[in-house]
C-alpha cells in the first residue's frame, strides 16, 4: 500500500502550512553555495502545491522570506528575491491551469519594487480561482503582524470604529494578515529544527505540529502525504477529554 492510499480523504486538513527549512545545508552538503539549496526548493514548492491540489486540500501557506531573513547577507536576499520573480514568471500559467490562487502575507511594502509588481499581477490574475488558495508568507513574522493589527484597531479606535469591549479573538483575528483563512490544522517543519520561527503564532495557537528531518530540496509529495497520515492518527482534544469527543 502507497502512502497516498493510507490518507483519509474524509479527514483531510483543510489548511498546511509549511515552514520550509534547510535549503542552505542541502547545497553544504553538496559542496554548492546556499543558492543552489534555494533554486531546488523551488521543485519542492511545486510538488507540495501539486500535491494538495490533488488531494483537494483548500490552503496551503508556504514560510519563504522571514522578517529576521532581512538579516542574511545581501547576496542571498538579492538571489532570493530575483527567484521568487523567475519562479512567479514560470508558474503562473500552471497556477490558472489549476484553478489556484495566490495570496501572500507579511510586510509586502518592504519587498523590492519589482517583486510587489510581480506579486500583485500573480495576485490579480489567479483572484478568480477557487481551488487551492496558496499563501505565500514573504517577509513575514508573527510579531510584526500581530503588532500591526494592535496598531490598525488603535486606528479604528482613534475613528471611533471600534469599542474596547466590541474585542473578542474574532474581531482580533480579522485584523491579521490572515483574515478569512481558516487556521491550520496541519504545521510542517522540515530540516529536523524544532520551533516556530515567529511563524503564525496566533493562528497556530491548536495546530498539530509536525517535523521532519528531511531537508526542504529533498520534500516530496511522499513526505507531504506522511505528514498527513501522521495527522491523521492523531487525537484533537482542544481542551477536552477523550470521551467528549
Ligand atoms: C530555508 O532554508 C529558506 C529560507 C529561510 C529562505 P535556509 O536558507 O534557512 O536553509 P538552512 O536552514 O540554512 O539550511
Ligand atoms: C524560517 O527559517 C523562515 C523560513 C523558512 C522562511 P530560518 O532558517 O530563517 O529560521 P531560523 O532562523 O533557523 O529559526
Ligand atoms: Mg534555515
Amino acid at each position: 500500500m502507497s502512502v497516498v492510499d493510507k490518507i483519509n480523504k474524509d479527514r483531510l486538513p483543510n489548511h498546511i502550512a509549511i515552514i520550509m527549512d534547510g535549503n542552505g545545508r542541502w547545497a553544504k552538503q553538496r559542496g554548492t553555495q546556499r543558492i543552489f539549496g534555494h533554486r531546488n526548493g523551488v521543485s519542492s514548492v511545486r510538488s507540495a502545491i501539486e500535491a494538495s491540489a490533488e488531494l483537494g486540500v483548500k490552503f496551503l501557506t508556504l514560510y519563504a522570506f522571514s522578517t529576521e531573513n532581512w538579516n542574511r547577507p545581501k547576496i542571498e536576499i538579492d538571489a532570493l528575491m530575483g527567484l521568487l520573480i523567475n519562479t512567479i514568471n514560470t508558474e503562473t500559467e500552471t497556477l490558472l491551469k489549476n484553478n489556484i490562487s495566490l495570496k501572500t502575507i507579511g510586510d509586502s511594502d518592504s519587498l523590492p519594487k519589482a517583486v510587489q509588481k510581480k506579486l500583485n499581477e500573480v495576485i490579480q490574475k489567479t483572484s478568480e480561482c477557487n481551488g487551492l488558495t496558496v499563501i505565500l508568507a514573504l517577509s513575514y513574522s508573527s510579531r510584526w503582524e500581530i503588532t500591526n493589527a494592535v496598531k490598525c484597531i488603535m486606528n479604528d479606535f482613534s475613528k471611533g470604529k471600534i469599542k474596547p469591549e466590541n474585542i473578542d479573538e474574532d474581531t482580533f483575528s480579522k485584523y491579521l494578515n490572515t483574515s478569512g483563512i481558516p487556521d491550520p490544522e496541519l504545521m510542517i517543519r522540515t530540516s529536523g529544527e524544532f520551533r516556530i520561527s515567529n511563524f503564525l503564532m496566533w493562528q497556530l495557537a491548536y495546530t498539530e505540529l509536525y517535523f521532519t528531518p528531511v531537508l526542504w530540496p529533498d520534500f516530496n509529495k511522499e513526505e507531504l502525504y506522511k505528514a498527513i497520515v501522521d495527522f491523521q492518527k492523531r487525537e484533537r482534544r482542544f481542551g477536552k477529554i477523550s470521551e467528549q469527543l
